[in-house]
């Protein structure tokens, strides 16, 4: 038994080296190693072997096995390089190809237009600024001189939380915060999440987004905010638009307005976006209240400035023509596709 299989293993050696591709080395595969291998069939006449010689026999058996194995092992991944090689010499093999890549992920729509919108004010030399999502009293509101009584501190709309602090209902607070922080002139934008204890319909989420502009400087008119505006809205949508402004009413700005947009989807003739109207209320804003500048410890009668605070939902829904605010939030992958 032991000459057969030391020869079984010359031959298998042998016929190793003659495989040339890999088609030959699963032959050989088949014909040496595999369950139903030579060598298999060797083992089995083991039980015909004398008792006392049957432990040598089986050593030097698994012994041929595991270098055949070896051996085989090797040869393989040497005829695998050779192969790739050979695709590189060919120019078939591109290794610096994109993998392929069925279900690509992008940035959220509305993180599209936050990005598009930070670079096009850091162009206008505006600083971009962060702040908490959990603010308290004084930011969101004490400050921007919403007193007590306002409407909007009803718990209603805002989300208060057990340690007296609450879910800032605005990026305004990011204002109060900026200007806190830094001393005029100062110009800069905070876009961020805000909440708002809403009932949820087409055009209301409990939590949306929004861009808080700010403007402090010398002698800062309602023709800077305009200008500033329109640059804004004619970078967004690649095209002069149209704007009006209407009286509005927020505590934190005197005057303040409600700036519209003619209606992109009708182009101002009237439709039901614009409920007929052939406008879109896009962005109310004003010039800074002096009593949220002395909040601030900035003195009114040096500085004035202007601030705006942009829906980006609205803007991301007219730019798309999108008819219902509940499918940012939805995670349906049909709709988020599309961008
Ligand atoms: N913070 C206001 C809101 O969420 C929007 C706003 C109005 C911001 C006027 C402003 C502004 O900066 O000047 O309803």
């Amino acid at each position: 038994m032991k000459e057969k299989l030391l020869s079984l293993k010359e031959l298998a050696m042998s016929s190793l080296k003659d495989c040339a591709n890999s088609a030959h080395l699963e032959e050989f595969r088949l014909k040496y190693l595999s369950k139903k291998g030579e060598l298999t069939s060797v083992l089995k006449s083991l039980k015909d072997v004398a008792p006392e010689l049957r432990p040598a026999m089986g050593q030097l058996a698994n012994e041929i096995k595991n270098t055949l194995q070896k051996e085989f092992n090797e040869f393989q991944d040497k005829l695998k390089k050779a192969d790739i090689a050979k695709q590189l010499n060919e120019g078939g093999l591109d290794v610096t190809l994109p993998v392929a890549n069925d279900m690509p992920g992008h940035l959220h729509p509305i993180t599209q237009i936050q990005r598009e919108i930070e670079d096009i004010f850091r162009g206008m030399g505006f600083m971009v600024f962060d702040g908490p999502q959990v603010e308290d009293e004084f930011h969101n509101f004490t400050a921007l001189n919403i007193p007590d009584w306002h409407p909007a501190r009803d718990s209603q709309d805002t989300f208060w939380l057990n340690d007296g602090n609450l879910l800032r209902s605005h990026t305004s607070s990011v204002q109060i915060r900026a200007m806190q922080q830094f001393t005029p002139p100062l110009r800069g934008i905070a876009p961020g999440r805000v909440f708002r204890n809403e009932a949820i319909d087409a055009s209301h989420e409990a939590c949306f987004y929004q861009v808080e502009g700010l403007y402090i400087d010398k002698n800062i008119s309602v023709g800077n905010l305009i200008h500033t505006m329109k640059v804004m809205l004619r970078e967004i949508f690649k095209k002069d638009v149209e704007v009006r402004l209407r009286p509005g009413f927020f505590p934190f700005v005197e005057p303040g307005f409600e700036l519209d947009i003619s209606c992109l989807i009708c182009k101002g003739k009237g439709c039901s976006v614009c409920k007929q109207s052939g406008w879109v209320e896009l962005c109310p804003c004003g010039l800074v209240h002096p009593n949220v500048l002395k909040h601030c410890n900035i003195d009114p009668d040096i500085w004035s400035g202007f601030a705006f605070g942009l829906g980006m939902d609205r803007l991301v829904m007219m730019r798309y023509g999108i008819d219902d605010i509940r499918h940012f939030h939805s995670g349906d992958l049909r709709f988020i596709r599309q961008f």
